[in-house]
């Protein structure tokens, strides 16, 4: 099989699919790669070369000579037209946002593996993209905290006086928010999560933190692993609830999402005008909308002297490691779906047919009509 590592196009992205050591558990294909697509990330052409791969010029050479297509995210659609007669593309089609792409996916004949739509169970983990890369963000967003909050983070005994420990609130506590707990807690602060599923409380305790649990609100947790969405009255009853941790805390890290839907507001403008001045608030869930009124896509904004950052894509911002979980989660797929020289499209498998979205000009999980309806 011919498989082609795509050079990302969007603004702001760092990342690379996969990296030369991934590629060096495949001897039976054929890798190539767009020149200088892992540049970014911290791998070279030299090494994909050392790999065994190709490089190529550009997306357009790479897409029509390969059978197998792999991107971190969603390629423009015009390269679709590039394609070679039956080819696959496994790539992030932020359906859960947008089913635009299927129209054209469906007209090119592309069968597509949607990474979003990789299902929560235990044998998908390995290949969930969204849980490696969620993790980052996490990590990521307690550094970005403590660096811009005018405090210490952990308690300090010295000569010179005692510093408490900072108060961090984590609201959200999934793959994201775990990680951010973790992460605030080995630079010593003080911390508290939230969550709308009641079953987080023990994970959250098991990393030393305090778990606030909202007795009024009934468990929210759908079979598929993620929250549900809460209903108006519900999302202002919570974010009265969490008013006052929200005005004690000096950093308040939001991952509150629910797929397909705008995130919940937890943070009113009431919340962020009462917090102490310099704290800091860091809403990962800003790509749909934000946890925070207040909150500006991709924008740091100083409120009353709050910061409310948005920054979107935060795996992006530490490409080297988001890259080597990427290509392991790809790793993973790879060995599910080929046989051989070839690739097996056993729909009869749970995780092929739930990430396949187009084969054989159908839109297999109807995702279209349900658009329309
Ligand atoms: P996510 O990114 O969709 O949401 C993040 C967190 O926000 C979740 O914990 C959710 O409960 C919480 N949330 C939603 N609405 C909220 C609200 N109004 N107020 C407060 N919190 C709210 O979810 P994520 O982190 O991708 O995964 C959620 C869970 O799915 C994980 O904790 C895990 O249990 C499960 N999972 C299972 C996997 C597997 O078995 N392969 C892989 C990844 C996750």
């Amino acid at each position: 099989m011919n498989i082609g590592i795509v050079q990302e196009e969007r603004k702001n992205e760092s990342r690379v699919s996969i990296i030369p050591e991934t590629i060096l558990k495949f001897p039976k294909h054929n890798f190539s790669i767009v020149k200088d697509a892992g540049l970014k990330s911290g791998f070279y052409d030299q090494e994909y070369k050392n790999s065994g791969a190709r490089i190529v010029e550009n997306n357009k050479e790479l897409i029509s000579q390969n059978e197998l297509i792999i991107s971190v995210n969603a390629l423009d659609r015009d390269y679709y037209k590039n394609f070679l007669q039956n080819s696959i593309l496994i790539s992030n089609f932020e359906t859960f946002i947008n089913t635009d792409s299927i129209k054209n996916l469906i007209e090119n004949n592309i069968t597509s593996l949607a990474l979003e739509r990789i299902p929560r169970i235990a044998r998908a983990q390995s290949m969930d993209v969204l849980s490696s890369q969620a993790s980052v963000s996490g990590y990521k967003s307690v550094l970005i905290a403590a660096s811009k909050l005018n405090k210490y983070f952990p308690m300090l005994m010295t000569a010179a006086g005692t510093i408490p420990p900072a108060k961090v609130l984590i609201l959200g506590a999934g793959v994201a928010g775990l990680q951010a707990i973790a992460t605030a807690k080995r630079l010593g602060a003080s911390v508290t999560a939230f969550d709308v599923r009641k079953e987080v409380k023990e994970q959250v305790e098991s990393l030393g933190a305090k778990f606030l649990g909202m007795d009024t609100l009934e468990d929210s947790q759908e079979k598929s692993g993620y929250a549900k969405e809460l209903s108006t009255d519900e999302t202002k009853s919570t974010s009265d609830f969490l008013y006052s941790s929200i005005i004690q805390s000096d950093c308040v890290i939001t991952t509150a999402m629910i797929p397909g839907k705008k995130s919940p507001i937890l943070i009113n403008k009431k919340s962020v005008e009462n917090m102490k001045k310099g704290s800091v608030i860091i809403d990962l869930a800003a790509e749909r909308g934000g946890n925070c009124e207040l909150t500006k896509q991709n924008k740091t904004i100083i409120h009353n002297e709050i910061y409310i950052i948005g920054t979107l894509n935060i795996p992006s911002t530490m490409p080297y490691h988001a890259s080597q979980l990427l290509s392991k989660n790809m790793e993973s797929l790879l060995n599910l779906l080929l046989e051989n020289e070839n690739i097996n499209l056993n729909f009869e498998d749970e995780i092929i047919n739930e990430l396949c979205l187009t084969h054989d000009h159908e839109d297999r999980h109807n995702l279209l009509t349900k658009k329309r309806n």
